[in-house]
């Protein structure tokens, strides 16, 4: 059986702090894939449009999530945790976006 798939946006923009790259993805990707233990395939990606959210993940099966800390591993592995973007507009207030 085929793994999911978790894209984790480590794009990193120079001039600019509106990156994932810059807000500790690449540690993300790696606490992802100790955590997995091989249950899901773990790949860093470009930028996934969401920038000023990040750090931003997408996986199979349960869409794009945005604002990604180490809290939400187990659920985006598992698959349990449902994308949160819908949720923007209230994040918006909530210092998500620079
Ligand atoms: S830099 Fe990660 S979504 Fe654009």
């Amino acid at each position: 059986m085929k793994k999911p798939r978790v894209f984790v946006c480590v794009n990193r923009r120079d001039a600019s702090d509106a990156s994932c790259g810059a807000r500790g993805s690449v540690q993300l990707a790696d606490a992802i894939e100790r955590m997995a233990e091989g249950r899901v395939e773990v790949r860093r990606s470009k930028c996934l449009g969401f920038c000023a959210y990040g750090p931003n993940i997408r996986r199979d099966g349960s869409g794009i999530h945005v604002m990604v800390d180490e809290a939400d591993i187990p659920g985006i592995i598992d698959g349990s945790k449902e994308s949160n973007i819908g949720e923007l507009d209230a994040m918006a207030g909530q210092g998500g976006v620079v």
